[in-house]
C-alpha cells in the first residue's frame, strides 16, 4: 500500500491549504477523525452526529467521513485525516483487516486510535474499542425467536430461516455466534427444522449486510423449500436485512389473513424498522443507543489525549488478532411494539412524528 506517498500528497495539499486559510482545522483541542462505513442505514447517521456533538462539547472539532461501503475509500480517508493532522481517530472499518499501515503510521506520531463499534484486526496499533455488546446482540434475537415461539403455543417443528451479517465485520460473528447459543439446542433436538439445512456462517452470511441480497436470497428459499410449508421464523441479525426479507415475505402473501407473518428479528431501531415493528411485519430489533456509545467514545478520545485512566469494561473477549483490545462495551435492549415508545420516544432517541 503506498500509504507513504498519499500521505505526503495529502500533505502538500494541506500546506498550500495553511498558506491560504492559516491551517487546515480551526483551532481548538484539535481535530478528531471519524471514519463512517456508510449512510444507507440510519444508525450510522445518528452515530455521527451524536460524535460530533459529544467531541464538539469536550473542544475537538470533528471530521466525519462516510466511506460508502468502499474499502479503498474509507483507507484513503483515514490517511487523509492522518495528513491533515488529526489527533485521534475514530473507525468503524468497513473491512477490519485493511488498516495496518495507516495505524502504524498514526501510532508514531502518537495519534489515538479507537476502533468503534466494529473491530479493526490484525494491527496492534489500536488503542481502544466501543462498542455494543454483540454476542448479547445475538442472545437477545435468539430469544426473541423461542418468546415467538413458545407465545404461539410451541408447536414442532418450527420452520425457521437463518441470516449472518458480512463476513468481513467481525460484530457478523459475534452476533451469530450469540444467537446459536440460544437457538443450537432446538435446532439439535429437531423442535426447530430449517428446512434449507444452511446453518454455517458462510452459508447464510450476507455481504455488506445488503437488505437486496438478503432479499434474493430469502425468495430463492422460499420457493425452494416453502411451498407448502409454512415459514415460521426467520433470525435476521440486522434491520437491512431485516427489510429485504420483509419483502420478500410479503411478496409470496406473508403478512395478510391467509399466511400469517413469520417472525423476524432485527438490529438497530431504524426508523423504517421501528414502523415495520408497528404495523407488525417485523417482531423485535435490538436498540443500540448511539447516543451512549458515542458519550463513550468522546470520553475516551479526551481521557486518552489528556493522560486521563480510560474507563473499560472488557478487557477479555475482544482478540484482534495482534493483541487484546481494551474494550467498553454498551449493553443492548431488545426492542418490540411493547416497548418501542418508552424506549424510542420517551427516551427521545425518535420523535413520535419519526415513527408515526
Ligand atoms: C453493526 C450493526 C449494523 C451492521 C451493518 C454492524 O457492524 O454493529 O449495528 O447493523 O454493522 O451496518
Amino acid at each position: 500500500m503506498n500509504i507513504l506517498k498519499n500521505v505526503a500528497i495529502a500533505l502538500a495539499a494541506s500546506a498550500a491549504f495553511a498558506v491560504v486559510s492559516g491551517s487546515a482545522y480551526a483551532e481548538d483541542k484539535g481535530v478528531v477523525g471519524i471514519s463512517l462505513p456508510d449512510k444507507t442505514e440510519s444508525r450510522w447517521i445518528t452515530d455521527g452526529k451524536s460524535m460530533v456533538e459529544a467531541l464538539k462539547a469536550k473542544g475537538y472539532t470533528a471530521d466525519l467521513q462516510y466511506a460508502n461501503y468502499d474499502v479503498p475509500t474509507q483507507v484513503n480517508q483515514v490517511e487523509n485525516m492522518l495528513a491533515k493532522g488529526v489527533k485521534a481517530l475514530i473507525i468503524a472499518p468497513i473491512d477490519g483487516k485493511t488498516f495496518s499501515d495507516a495505524l502504524a503510521l498514526a501510532q508514531k506520531r502518537h495519534i489515538k486510535v479507537i476502533s468503534y463499534d466494529r473491530l479493526i484486526s490484525q494491527t496492534k496499533d489500536v488503542d481502544y474499542y466501543a462498542t455494543f455488546d454483540n454476542y448479547g446482540v445475538g442472545v437477545l434475537q435468539g430469544q426473541s425467536i423461542v418468546t415467538a415461539w413458545q407465545k404461539s403455543g410451541s408447536k414442532t417443528p418450527y420452520n425457521i430461516e437463518i441470516f449472518g451479517g458480512s463476513s468481513d465485520d467481525n460484530n457478523a460473528h459475534m452476533v451469530y455466534a450469540g444467537g446459536m447459543s440460544v437457538l443450537k439446542p432446538y435446532i439439535d433436538s429437531g423442535k426447530f427444522i430449517i428446512r434449507s439445512k444452511q446453518v454455517a456462517f458462510d452459508k447464510v452470511a450476507t455481504r455488506n449486510w445488503d437488505g437486496a441480497t438478503a432479499q434474493s436470497r430469502m425468495d430463492n428459499l422460499l420457493s425452494a423449500f416453502y411451498g407448502k410449508d409454512h415459514l415460521d421464523a426467520v433470525w435476521t441479525p440486522n434491520d437491512a436485512i431485516a427489510i429485504g426479507v420483509i419483502s420478500s415475505l410479503k411478496g409470496v402473501g406473508y403478512g395478510s389473513p391467509q399466511q400469517v407473518m413469520a417472525v423476524v428479528t432485527g438490529q438497530d431501531a431504524d426508523v423504517q424498522n421501528i414502523k415495520a415493528i408497528i404495523r407488525g411485519d417485523q417482531t423485535t430489533t435490538v436498540f443500540k443507543d448511539t447516543r451512549k456509545l458515542a458519550s463513550v467514545t468522546a470520553d475516551m478520545v479526551d481521557d486518552a489525549l489528556t493522560g486521563k485512566t480510560v474507563a473499560v469494561n472488557d478487557t477479555k473477549s475482544y482478540n484482534n488478532g495482534a493483541k487484546i483490545v481494551p474494550t467498553y462495551l454498551v449493553k443492548p435492549i431488545l426492542v418490540d411494539k411493547a416497548n418501542y415508545q418508552s424506549e424510542l420516544v420517551t427516551s427521545g432517541y425518535y420523535t413520535q412524528a419519526q415513527v408515526k
